[in-house]
């Protein structure tokens, strides 16, 4: 029995990413660069810098993803690639690449829903997982409580209204002026606040919604630091962000229990960047571990985007035979 070599790319965002899998799970390398520094200066990622660095960039993260797993290109059994969602001009150079290399190989090309990536970021930590599962998906552009009741079948049962979890960071950060990406600047500032301090509001909508908001939350903070400038009062950044992250953590970690038993999953998966955040983990894991719930959580390095989780996802398509013909398009609005 041979092993399976999956080659997978990741450039929606901000990171070119290519990794090398064997057998779906087992990591023989992860090249992710990053171009944060780039984006810093403007405050955001910028998309058409983005496109320009990824081209820039890929066809030598690629090299350095065979090299370090030590194969070559004719080894490989498929080229998998993110298609969406994401920018569409980032996507494009990731999509162009994999299906020049499925091409010119002759090999399968599997694209991958971004999402998708994340939540399969929990089978490289934990291959043997029992259906149904509740996947609580935070990063930058999404929200999302999704039920997954087998390889490949997904079911969004809660999302965002407004704002996702990892932009509400952003912009409190930036509005703290911690400087960008604001996510794990105020994972690491928060532990030195008090997290009572500032009473900020809780959005849990409708009765019994799985929904999110957190366009209120932002604001609410945005007014405070107003406020305060207007009186001349200096304002504790770090109790502000610990006080922030408490109402956002507190609300995904009550809805994500709360579908997990109204959806009868033993086993909670949590993906995205904002996955990487300290609060939410550990607020996550007493309240399964109160309730009997299995939690699975993937290492911070594949909460964030990554190829390996792009190439896990592409494994399970790669045995459905669920393969991208060669005229595969980016789809900047993909849906799960
Ligand atoms: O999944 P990801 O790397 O890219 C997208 O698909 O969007 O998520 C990026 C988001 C950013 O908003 C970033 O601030 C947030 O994840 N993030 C965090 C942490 N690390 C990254 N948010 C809170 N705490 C963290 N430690
Ligand atoms: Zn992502």
């Amino acid at each position: 029995d041979m092993a399976r070599l999956v080659l997978a790319l990741e450039t929606s965002c901000d990171e070119t990413s290519a990794a090398v899998l064997r057998d779906g799970t087992d990591i023989l390398s992860n090249i992710i660069s990053s171009q944060i520094d780039v984006h810093k200066k403007f405050g955001g990622v910028v998309p058409e810098v983005a496109s320009r660095k990824h081209l820039e960039m890929i066809n030598g993260v690629v090299q350095e993803a065979l090299d370090q797993a030590g194969v070559d290109f004719s080894m490989l059994s498929a080229v998998a690639v993110t298609y969406g969602p994401g920018l569409v001009g980032a996507l494009l150079v990731g999509v162009a690449a994999a299906k020049a290399i499925a091409f010119a190989l002759d090999i399968p090309l599997l694209g991958v829903n971004h999402l998708e990536g994340h939540l399969y970021a929990n089978f490289l930590v934990e291959p043997e997982l029992d259906f149904p599962l509740l996947c609580l998906v935070v990063s930058g552009g999404h929200t999302d409580l999704v039920v997954m009741s087998g390889h490949g079948s997904y079911r969004v049962v809660g999302r965002t209204r407004d704002d996702a979890a990892g932009e509400a960071f952003d912009k409190v950060a930036r509005t703290l002026e911690l400087g960008y990406p604001g996510g794990p600047l105020i994972d690491k500032l928060a532990p030195e606040g008090n997290e009572t301090a500032v009473p900020l509001p809780r959005a849990y909508l409708e009765e019994g919604s799985l929904d999110f908001s957190f366009s209120g939350l932002k604001s609410a903070v945005i007014n405070y630091r107003h406020r305060s400038r207007l009186r001349g009062e200096a304002v504790n950044r770090a109790d502000l962000a610990a006080s922030f992250q408490r109402a956002v953590v507190d609300v995904l970690v009550d809805k994500t229990v709360k579908a997990a038993g109204r959806f009868g999953a033993g086993t909670v998966l949590l993906a995205g960047g904002v996955a990487a955040n300290r609060c939410l983990r550990e607020t996550l894991a007493g309240e399964c571990n109160n309730r009997g719930i299995r939690l699975v959580t993937p290492p911070p390095v594949l909460c964030t985007d990554n190829a390996a989780m792009i190439a896990c996802a592409a494994y399970y398509k790669f045995l459905r035979g669920d393969f991208a013909p060669l005229t595969l398009n980016a789809v900047p609005g993909l849906k799960l």
